[in-house]
């Protein structure tokens, strides 16, 4: 292949409309993760030397989001995808090699056709390679029009159609390659002389056209692919798409899904073989879970990294680590940081935060570990709290190798039970535990007898 730089613009622009939403329409997420960031994604694994997302003048959080990742132009008035092209004349006018123009709300589109586009382009020395592809309901997307040759003349908007036009099923996906030079020197020839006055991109085909540039099409067969988010319905059938997607390619690589129906993985979850997902389950984020795992039903992990031979049933659980041959629940909540080692058995109605709890150690039911640091082999008993916060400050908890918590035990941090020690069931411990020492810290109990009774009566 001949060595030539390759650019890419992604349309962001867009007012969305269509949403209702206060949040910026290439934010809305597809499987928990925004639109814009599944096409910078894509984009990543092809050859590009440059990204340039066009936003609006208030677009804070799609900077946010993508600062060190592409550069940013913006367009200060939505006047048309043309107009949005344009905006990044500053930055690119000058460079020669292919510009692949992306819409930021088309997030389904894979790396591998845009590599198909760009060989076509090459490979037939075009000038514009548009991506096609035919639609059984093809309202709302800009038409192909071809003379009798099957040469492509022009795109006609949805709004601009003719009754004939609009019964056209080959579009417009959204998706290009251009010679760069060539697209910012027809850019500054369009018109807006259209039913919606603004400058569309898709008249620059008739202008290089007509210039005597050669305009070629590769069209898609998965026209899954090119599927154009403008709405909330939109929305909700880009999310089934991808899902099935996903879960496709994950059963394929040897993870039993029960119900892909019910199932929603992330693309950026990996999932090792004979991992079996029941019904319910929800990985965003980024993931990565290990052989022979049981995850589910109804689960939610969010930026978790999971070991093998792992149990996780009814939980929820993000940014955190989970170590081989752990239980965790059902009902249990770990969170921020909270990292387990292997072998460990965490029950129900045990929420962790910011703990390291080592291997072999237990917490079985109903309990509360927050910035606890837990050796191993430990077990703490039912109903046993790490009192972490006092109304100002949060405070740690240490609890050493093989120390054993009673039932319903307070431990007031900063505190440090020591290794092997025991801490008596219902206590509230204020002061450290040396190692291998007892500590009760209740109050003595007192029978009187026959009191029950004489009470009664
Ligand atoms: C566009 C195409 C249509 C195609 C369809 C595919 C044009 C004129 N029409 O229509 O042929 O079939 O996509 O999905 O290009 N944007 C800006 N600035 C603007 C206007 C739009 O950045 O001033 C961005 C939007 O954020 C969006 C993209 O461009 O990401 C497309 O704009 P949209 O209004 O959704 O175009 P469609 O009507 O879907
Ligand atoms: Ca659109």
């Amino acid at each position: 292949m001949v060595n030539v730089n390759n650019y890419a613009i992604i349309l962001a622009a867009g007012k969305g409309t269509r949403m209702k939403s206060h949040l910026y329409k290439v934010l809305h997420p597809v499987l928990g993760k925004p639109m814009i960031s599944h096409v910078v994604d894509t984009l990543n694994k092809v050859d590009v030397k440059r990204k340039i997302v066009v936003v609006a003048k208030d677009a804070f959080a799609v900077k946010e989001l993508l600062q060190d990742q592409v550069e940013f132009v913006v367009q200060e008035e939505q006047l048309g995808t043309g107009h949005a092209v344009r905006m990044a004349e500053p930055l690119l006018e000058k460079e020669t090699g292919n510009t692949i123009v992306l819409y930021g709300d088309t997030p389904l589109i894979t790396s591998e056709t845009i590599n198909s586009i760009l060989n076509h382009h090459i490979q037939n020395h075009a000038d514009i390679t548009m991506l096609t592809t035919h639609l059984d309901n093809p309202t709302g997307y800009g038409r192909i029009v071809r003379d009798n040759q099957g040469e492509i003349l022009r795109i006609v908007e949805e709004k601009d159609a003719s009754p004939e036009e609009k019964q056209i099923t080959e579009v417009n996906t959204g998706t290009y390659c251009f010679d760069n030079r060539k697209l910012f020197q027809a850019l500054k020839q369009l018109k807006n002389n259209n039913n919606q006055k603004e400058y569309y991109l898709t008249d620059v085909i008739e202008i290089i056209k007509n210039a005597g540039g050669k305009v070629t099409s590769y069209q898609t067969l998965d026209s899954e692919e090119t599927f154009g988010i403008n709405d909330r319905i939109a929305l909700e059938q880009a999310t089934q798409i991808l899902k099935r997607r996903v879960n496709k390619e994950l059963m394929k690589n040897g993870v039993t899904i029960i119900d892909a129906e019910n199932t929603y993985i992330s693309v950026d979850t990996i999932i090792n073989p004979d991992t079996v997902i029941y019904p319910g389950t929800v990985m965003f984020g980024k993931n990565v879970i290990g052989e022979n795992c049981v995850i589910g039903p109804n689960t939610q992990l969010e930026n978790v990294t999971v070991g093998s031979n792992v149990k996780i049933i009814s939980s929820l659980i993000t940014d955190s680590v989970i170590g081989d041959n752990t239980t965790v629940g059902p009902f249990a909540h770990l969170r921020n940081h909270t990292v387990t080692g292997a072998n460990c058995r965490i029950g129900n109605f045990v929420e962790m935060k910011n703990t390291v709890f080592g291997d072999n150690s237990k917490a079985s039911h109903l309990s509360y570990l927050g910035d606890a640091t837990v050796g191993t082999n430990v077990n703490m008993g039912c109903g046993t709290i790490t009192v972490n916060y006092d109304g100002k400050k949060k405070h740690k908890t240490v609890i050493k190798d093989n120390a054993f918590v009673g039932c319903n035990s307070n431990l007031v941090a900063p505190i440090t039970v020591g290794e092997g020690a025991y801490v008596a069931a219902g206590s509230t411990i204020t002061a450290d535990v040396p190692d291998d020492a007892l500590a009760i810290a209740r109050s003595y109990q007192v029978n009187k007898p026959e009191y029950a009774k004489k009470y009664r009566k």
